[in-house]
């Protein structure tokens, strides 16, 4: 049986994942702080019995050594690794204490490097796995109230490449995803100036596509190995104008309502 192992999976398109991967057969090993609700999510998948939950904070260097030293006790292989687990932000750059900054960072780009290295040794003694990390939009151009979160997307697609450029030969495959809007409970914990929760479910957001959509287009995505997907609507507009319009971008995000 495979096994994948996702963060954030009490909400969202993490809880969505688990519950995609375990309709096709696979155990699931489910992480986030939360663990109530995680082993609620577990009882709602196809094989409740094959789920793990296994608790984590992402902003805490050693929770993610304790849940991976526990993963890497319990299974001999991970076929799949999702770093999927985080957090928004809604504060303008000039009211952002770098604190703050430093959060977003850990728990956005920081977490899912230190758990990529600590199950890489597995997957490489076991010929191969698939690493996937989950991006935004954001993570391809800049936006306003996004700055902490936008740069901690961008350097995702600079390690996630790189670990491909270094290891797909010895079978390590990895795709990052670029969801645009999606449905979830992200706008209402996305931080504020003073690291406080926004709480609101932003209108964009309500308006978006389905986490299960999200994770039906992930699971096809991974099966055919592709390096980069968007999750998007017309959103997705906005990273071709970055990248072969650039005026219009600059036109665009200086006029755009963030939320
Ligand atoms: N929804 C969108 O429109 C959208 C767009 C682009 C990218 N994304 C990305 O998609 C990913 C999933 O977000 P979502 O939209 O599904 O939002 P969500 O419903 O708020 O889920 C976020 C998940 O991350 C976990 N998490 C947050 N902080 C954590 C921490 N310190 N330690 C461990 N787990 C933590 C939460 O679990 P606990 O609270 O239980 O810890 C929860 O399971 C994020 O990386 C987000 O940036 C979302």
């Amino acid at each position: 049986m495979k096994t994948i192992w996702i963060t954030g999976a009490s909400s969202g398109i993490g809880e969505a994942l688990a519950y995609k991967y375990s309709q096709e057969g696979w155990h699931v090993i489910l992480s986030a702080r939360r663990a109530d609700v995680l082993a609620e999510v577990a009882s709602r998948c196809a094989q409740p019995e094959q789920c793990t939950v296994v608790p984590i904070d992402l902003a805490d260097t050693q929770s993610i050594d304790r849940a991976a030293d526990e993963v890497l006790a319990k299974f001999d292989h991970i076929d799949v690794l999702v770093n999927n687990g985080g957090i928004s932000q809604r504060s303008l750059v000039e009211e952002t204490p770098v604190d703050i900054d430093r959060r977003i960072m850990q728990v956005d780009y920081f977490s899912g490097v230190q758990l990529t290295k600590r199950v890489l040794p597995l997957m490489l003694k076991n010929g191969g796995g698939h690493i996937v990390a989950i991006s935004s939009i954001v993570g391809v151009f800049g936006f306003p109230q996004r700055s902490a979160y936008s740069a901690a997307k961008h350097a995702i697609h600079g390690f996630y490449e790189t670990v491909w450029a270094e290891l797909h030969d010895r079978g390590i495959n990895t795709t990052i995803v670029c969801p645009g809007r999606i449905l979830t409970n992200v706008s209402l914990h996305a931080l504020t100036k003073d690291g406080t929760e926004h709480g609101v479910m932003d209108h964009a957001q309500k308006n978006g596509i389905s986490a299960e959509t999200c994770a039906k287009k992930i699971f096809k995505a991974v099966k055919r190995r592709k390096k980069e997907i968007y999750v998007c609507r017309m959103d997705v507009l906005m990273c071709y104008f970055h990248r072969y319009a650039r005026w219009i971008y600059y036109k665009l995000v200086s006029k755009v309502k963030p939320n």
